[in-house]
């Protein structure tokens, strides 16, 4: 699966912006057709997204389209020049059920064959930011193998239940947490909230380690400042692999001596610390660490 540490949006009508995220060496860029997007310039975002993806170099960077909601009007026209400029990835806001997940894993798959390309090529992301995809959250996350990811969104979020946000995030506490657990229950991943003080790159990082210690494996990020600071939350530290592999070896030499629980610097490592040492491997390989 492709790494989504840091996944970038910019509005599909500028230009400026996506040559500038093309040169950032960010593992996710996303170009958006949604809320980033004034309704005036919906139909000319798509072409500018279209040029700059034939045009453009984007290096080792994951090239995402995020298309309108289902039920907008605009998600038909959206995914089908969105799929024309053969992006990576398709990024859906606002999913609520399961039938939306299908239905666009349907029309992604007709693409595919039509155009010889091959089957669940093109990978899906989700937002689920409303009260009612919280809710749905199970049937969505197991609703299609063309899944990689489920996007939280914490704006849309409050908006729909009513919250006010607040730095300490709390209101939006219970479904961050409930995305994490539906994301590992199926190998998807989970990408944090916005954080949308762009100029409070402290504030960002306390947010960002947060998340990274929920178990979210990337954020989200609308400024080229956050870009840095949230990779680096989102990759484990040279002393967290240290540890992780340390606990792994003597794992395996406490099992040969028929220990299932011992001590290493003085705290207790049974079977659940060895799995998310083995966690932590997977992100630090999953980040080109090791
Ligand atoms: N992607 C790529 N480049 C970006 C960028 C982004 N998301 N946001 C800013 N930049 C660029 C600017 O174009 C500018 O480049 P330049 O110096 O070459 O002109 C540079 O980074 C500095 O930008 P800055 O002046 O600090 O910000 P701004 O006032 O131009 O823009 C926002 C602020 C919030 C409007 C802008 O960051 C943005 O559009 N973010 C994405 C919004 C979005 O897509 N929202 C929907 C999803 S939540
Ligand atoms: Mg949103």
């Amino acid at each position: 699966m492709h790494s989504r540490r840091a996944l970038l949006y910019m509005p599909g009508s500028d230009r400026r912006k996506i040559e500038k995220a093309a040169t950032l060496g960010v593992d996710c860029i996303c170009m958006d057709l949604e809320d980033g997007t004034a309704l005036s310039k919906k139909v000319e975002a798509r072409a500018v997204i279209a040029q700059a993806m034939k045009e453009l170099d984007f290096g080792n960077s994951e090239r995402c389209i995020r298309i309108n909601s289902i039920g907008s009007g605009f998600e038909k026209d959206d995914l089908a020049s969105a799929l024309a400029a053969r992006p990576d990835s398709i990024v859906v806001p606002k999913i609520e059920t399961a039938e939306q997940v299908k239905w666009v894993s349907e029309q992604i798959e007709s693409y595919e064959l039509s155009n010889g390309l091959t089957l669940g090529g093109i990978r899906l992301l989700i937002g689920v930011e409303t009260a009612k995809g919280i809710l749905n959250l199970k049937e969505i996350a197991e609703a299609d193998k063309r899944l990689d990811a489920i996007i939280f969104g914490a704006e849309d979020y409050a908006a729909s239940v009513g919250a006010r946000r607040t730095k300490e995030a709390t209101e939006v506490l219970y479904p961050r947490q409930a995305v994490v657990a539906a994301c590992a229950a199926n190998d998807l991943q989970a990408i944090d909230m916005v954080y949308i003080d762009f100029r409070d790159l402290e504030g960002l990082r306390r947010e960002a380690e947060q998340g990274a210690g929920f178990g979210f494996s990337g954020k989200q990020v609308i400024h080229p400042n956050q870009v840095a600071v949230v990779q680096e939350a989102f990759t484990p530290s040279d002393e967290a692999i240290e540890y992780a592999k340390r606990v792994v070896e003597s794992f395996e030499i406490s099992q040969k001596e028929g220990k299932g629980a011992y001590a290493l610097d003085g705290k207790m490592i049974d079977m659940p610390l060895l799995k998310n040492a083995q966690k932590v491997l997977e992100r630090a390989r999953a980040a080109g660490k090791r």
